[in-house]
């Protein structure tokens, strides 16, 4: 009620001073209150980490106001959720889960099959080919089948191609066979027919090859009726990415017909590791005019294909590359105390 009040005296204030100046009168309440989630078309999400969520009150903030869909960063990844070859840890994913139904907002699955974070009892484990496939079909089953009905998509497979286009040597692919990648949807397709399976791949922006890779498998999946809905292209990229990659990108991913998801947006401004950098309105507007293209390119796809575009976490004090590369780094849509940036206006310039 009192914040009601104040709201009335302020408009009524604003509307004063307009109207004795013969001005327009603008409606800052309105936009204030609009988060992403009600200006875009298509969902629009970020990926959290769980226990800044369980922690600071201006993060949940921001995510209510902002998003509808969400991704765990780190909490679905073997190496969190499957610590010891019989336990699960659930609790941090389940956490997510339940903010995000509190919400009633989507989220996205990250990631069943990945050759990176992988727990020590994988790394060291010892098996013939059948029981590498009992480990990876039973982990991949375990967690869909747990966050069946909760959970409406899932990366099931990240990152298993090189730059060139080759499949990478991992893990995996060593115990399990180059075709473990199809293994890998139609074991999560088998533990819930209703989740959207994805792949999942950086540098779609500088790789034709990779492009080209990923498009084949999926040409090949569709020939063989392996399940797959839709591909996630990470876009971790920069501001002096050209206009012409990103959409290209973009572009190439959709001729699949399937579902695109941006899934780990970012872009960064210090490539070159300058540990001086400060950060200028220059940098700041190449970033914006970087993160309008790629968001105008996605708005322009058809309706159907439109998954929705992730941020990889929400504020700059949140990313990954900060704490990766040891370096000052920007590369988010809101600051570190999570006030909106240029390139929050960049994509809402994307959406118009
Ligand atoms: O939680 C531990 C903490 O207990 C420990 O003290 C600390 C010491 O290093 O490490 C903490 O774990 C770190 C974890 O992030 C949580 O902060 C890991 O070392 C660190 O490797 C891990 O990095 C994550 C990385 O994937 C590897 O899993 C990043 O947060 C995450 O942003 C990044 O995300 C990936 C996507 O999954 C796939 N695409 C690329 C993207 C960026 O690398």
């Amino acid at each position: 009620m009192k914040k009601n009040i104040l709201l009335y005296l302020s408009v009524t204030a604003i509307i004063t001073i307009c109207c004795s100046k013969h001005e327009v009168i603008p409606d800052p309440v309105v936009v204030e209150t609009k988060g992403l989630k009600e200006v875009s078309p298509f969902p629009f999400g970020a990926s959290l980490n769980i226990s800044l969520l369980k922690s600071r009150v201006l993060y949940q903030n921001v995510i209510r106001k902002e998003f509808n869909s969400v991704t765990a960063e780190n909490a679905m990844k073997i190496g969190s959720i499957h610590p010891s070859e019989n336990t699960y840890y659930w609790d941090d994913a389940d956490y997510l889960v339940t903010f995000a139904k509190s919400l009633n907002i989507r989220v996205h699955g990250h990631t069943l099959i990945w050759h990176n974070s992988l727990p020590s009892w994988v790394t060291g484990f010892q098996g013939d080919a059948a029981a590498w496939e009992d480990l990876f079909k039973t982990h991949i089953q375990t967690v869909v089948t747990h966050f069946k009905g909760s959970v409406t998509s899932w990366d099931v497979v990240n990152e298993a191609f090189n730059d060139d286009g080759t499949l990478r040597s991992t893990i995996w692919s060593q115990h399990l066979g180059n075709d473990y990648v199809a293994r890998a949807f139609q074991y999560a397709h088998l533990a819930d027919p209703d989740a959207l399976l994805f792949y999942n791949e950086y540098g779609h922006e500088y790789s034709s090859a990779k492009r080209t890779a990923v498009n084949n498998m999926v040409a090949d999946f569709k020939a063989r009726g392996i399940p797959v809905h839709g591909l996630g292209l990470q876009m971790h990229t920069n501001q002096n990415q050209t206009d012409a990659n990103l959409i290209e990108a973009i572009s190439t991913a959709a001729q699949t017909g399937l579902k695109i998801h941006i899934s780990e947006l970012d872009i960064s401004l210090n490539q070159a590791n300058n540990q001086s950098l400060v950060l200028t309105d220059a940098l700041s507007a190449l970033q914006a005019a970087k993160y309008k293209v790629i968001v105008k390119t996605f708005a322009a796809l058809p309706a159907a294909q439109r998954y929705g575009i992730t941020t990889w976490n929400v504020g700059d004090a949140d990313s990954w590359i900060r704490s990766t590369y040891n370096r000052p780094d920007w590369p988010l849509p809101f600051d570190d105390n999570y006030n909106r940036k240029p390139a929050y206006q960049g994509i809402l310039d994307g959406l118009n």
